[in-house]
């Protein structure tokens, strides 16, 4: 496997999209609603995803791949995962918090994960067994151990009136004091814990390709994923708790209310 041109082919669809994300930001785009009204979609996610998909698969014609806009594409031990534009909401109201992120996973396990803030211009790049990067430099996890000392995020899904669940955990956290943000974007919250600027994260109802690629980074800079109980994480599962694992058992208590 030749993982030097899997990420090479990973880092020129980022920055494919970074010139699209931008292009658009300029010039103005169209957008529509899709599940919600605030569930919104813009020129740019979905010809983002459209100029990904084409880069990918014309350098390597039998891979799959799966994307936020369009769905599956292709079957085969290798399967690219994408968000074409993490982050919409942000986007389309000039709030700079929003990225794309793509995985390669083979044989059903991640291989490779970049994240692209396309706003700011950090790169997070993560190999499994070769640790993670922000711009070419490794990353770890904080070495904080207190739940109360923690900086944490959540999410919401488009749906939280009729999906209310994470309002519970948000309201148990708030409630101990903790500080809590919501940036908008979970493949960029999850290379903040990688990276060390957040301790803990968690979110009801992410998509794979909301969590693929911050996944493998935060396992390669020494963190943790799991479920809402501290099972094993798989993607596409309904909970996800990441954090920097010192504090993770804390973090999940407090979700339950303890
Ligand atoms: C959304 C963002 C948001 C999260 C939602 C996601 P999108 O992705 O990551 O932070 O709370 O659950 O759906 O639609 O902007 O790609
Ligand atoms: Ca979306
Ligand atoms: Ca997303
Ligand atoms: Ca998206």
């Amino acid at each position: 496997m030749d993982r030097d041109l899997y990420l090479e082919a990973a880092l020129d669809a980022a920055y494919l999209a970074k010139g699209i994300h931008q292009y658009y930001r300029e010039k103005g785009f169209t957008q529509s609603s899709k599940s919600t009204p605030t569930d919104l979609v813009t020129q740019a996610d979905r010809e983002s995803e459209t100029a990904i998909r084409a880069l990918l698969t014309s350098r390597f014609p039998g891979h799959g791949v799966l994307g936020e806009e369009e769905g599956q594409q292709g079957e085969g031990e290798f399967r690219w995962i994408v968000d074409p534009l993490d982050g919409t909401v942000n986007y389309a109201h000039g709030f700079p918090f929003y990225a794309v992120s793509i995985a390669l996973e083979v044989r059903g396990q991640l291989e490779l994960g970049v994240i692209l803030d396309t706003a700011r211009g950090e790169l997070f790049t993560a190999l499994r067994g070769a640790g993670a990067r922000m711009n070419g430099r490794p990353i770890r996890v904080s070495r904080q151990t207190q739940l109360l000392g923690s900086l944490l995020a959540t999410g919401f899904p488009y749906d939280v009136q009729r999906d209310s669940e994470n309002l519970t955990y948000f309201q148990r956290a708030l409630a101990k004091g903790l500080t809590v943000r919501r940036p908008g974007a979970a493949a960029l919250d999850l290379a903040y814990v990688a990276a060390g600027r957040l301790e803990g994260f968690w979110e009801v109802k992410l998509n794979p390709w909301d969590v693929a690629a911050g996944w493998l980074l935060i396992e390669e800079a020494g963190g943790q994923v799991t479920g809402l109980h501290g099972e094993p994480y798989a993607l596409g599962n309904r909970y996800l708790v990441a954090s920097n694992q010192a504090i993770h058992a804390e973090l999940i208590a407090t979700l339950h209310g303890h």
